[in-house]
């Protein structure tokens, strides 16, 4: 891993350092770039969330081999974590790979892990095309998140994710707060709970499931949950989309709490590590999204990177399991975190 954090320092110039812990302060406020927006509290909060929180040992007792695998909305994967979409390699990375290659990178890389990657979206158009040819070229099997655009080029774009053969497609709902869209006469907006159902219905009649992503208060998880989203993912989009909000680990319990059992909920913002996703599943999370150490693996190291990063993180989360005596991903207590009950 070390290498291919290398060549993708080297790549990736001055918009990502490749910091030795990817915590958003060297890059605050580089958008374009890696960073979190304005000050980068948020992207900070993300990270010094999980970092607040510990674990408490249990070694009394008999796991050994722990259950890593889960099934998110009928896809089987064999860690509870999902490539996050990463839109825009040029601007944000300097063109340290084409568009295209980042995509089957991750895309591909994903599959060789056992699990699967969403892809991204924005402007150009090229964000969204290379992203849905990658998925195309694997059967669908992975996630396409649109933007949520305004007027006919929203149900253009959905159509085009259908195309790709899919089985689930989301939308990050936060792409609202990118103001870069609309200085470039491209608006994203946000929804009302009636406009959510229209696009969850037009979805559900094509037989594809639909992740609402960018959900930082339980309100808003309730709703989109009411509205007919299959699952939520609680993210500030990596604190790219608003300066200044609580990390995503800190809003998750509650969150977790008011849509408990009825969809799945997913997280992202700040998980670096195997120890970083069982504190999120402990928060009440059913599945994890990682953003910006998967794009550093797939510049550095391509579709290999990726796979080893995913195979890096299974052993640290397996450790961490069988470390706090978890026998299972889909069953993880509370009780793990030190100062916290089940
Ligand atoms: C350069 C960059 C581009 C992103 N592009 C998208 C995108 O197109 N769609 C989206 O839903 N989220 C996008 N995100 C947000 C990520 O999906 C994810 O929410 C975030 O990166 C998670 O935080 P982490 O990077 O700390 O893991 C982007 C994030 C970064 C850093």
């Amino acid at each position: 891993m070390e290498d291919i954090r290398n060549n993708a320092r080297q790549k990736m110039k001055k918009f990502c350092r490749v910091c030795k812990i990817c915590d958003g302060r060297a890059c605050a406020g580089e958008i374009p770039g890696m960073g979190g927006l304005g000050t980068g509290a948020s992207f900070k909060n993300n990270v010094n969330a999980l970092a607040e929180l510990y674990f408490d040992m249990h070694l009394v007792h008999g796991i050994t081999e722990p259950e890593t695998a889960i099934s998110l909305l009928g896809q089987p994967l064999s860690l509870p974590v999902l490539a996050a979409p990463i839109g825009g390699v040029a601007v944000n990375m300097d063109f340290g790979v084409s568009e295209e290659d980042y995509n089957l990178a991750v895309v591909e890389g994903c599959l060789d892990a056992g699990t699967l990657a969403c892809t991204g979206d924005g402007v150009p158009p090229v964000i969204h095309e290379s992203g849905l040819a990658a998925l195309a070229r694997f059967k669908g099997r992975g996630i396409p998140f649109i933007k949520p655009w305004e007027g006919a080029e929203l149900d253009e774009k959905l159509e085009k994710a259908r195309d790709t053969g899919c089985k689930v497609l989301g939308m990050d709902l936060d792409a609202a707060g990118l103001l870069t869209l609309r200085r470039r006469g491209r608006p994203v907006a946000p929804r009302t709970p009636e406009q959510l159902a229209d696009i969850f219905d037009k979805v559900h009649a094509w037989g594809i499931k639909f992740i609402l992503k960018g959900l930082m208060s339980p309100l808003d998880a309730t709703l989109a949950v009411e509205a007919g989203a299959d699952a939520v993912v609680i993210s500030n989009h990596g604190g790219r989309a608003l300066d200044h909000t609580p990390g995503t680990a800190t809003v998750l319990p509650e969150i977790a709490e008011a849509v408990a059992g009825r969809v799945p909920v997913l997280a992202d913002g700040g998980v670096r590590d195997g120890g970083d996703v069982l504190k999120m599943l402990a928060l009440g999370a059913d599945c994890v999204l990682i953003g910006r150490p998967v794009a550093v693996a797939a510049v550095g190291g391509g579709k290999e990177g990726v796979a080893r990063y995913f195979a890096r993180l299974g052993d640290q989360l397996r450790q961490a399991m069988i470390m706090t005596g978890t026998a299972d991903a889909r069953d993880v207590s509370r009780s793990v975190l030190h100062g916290l009950s089940a």
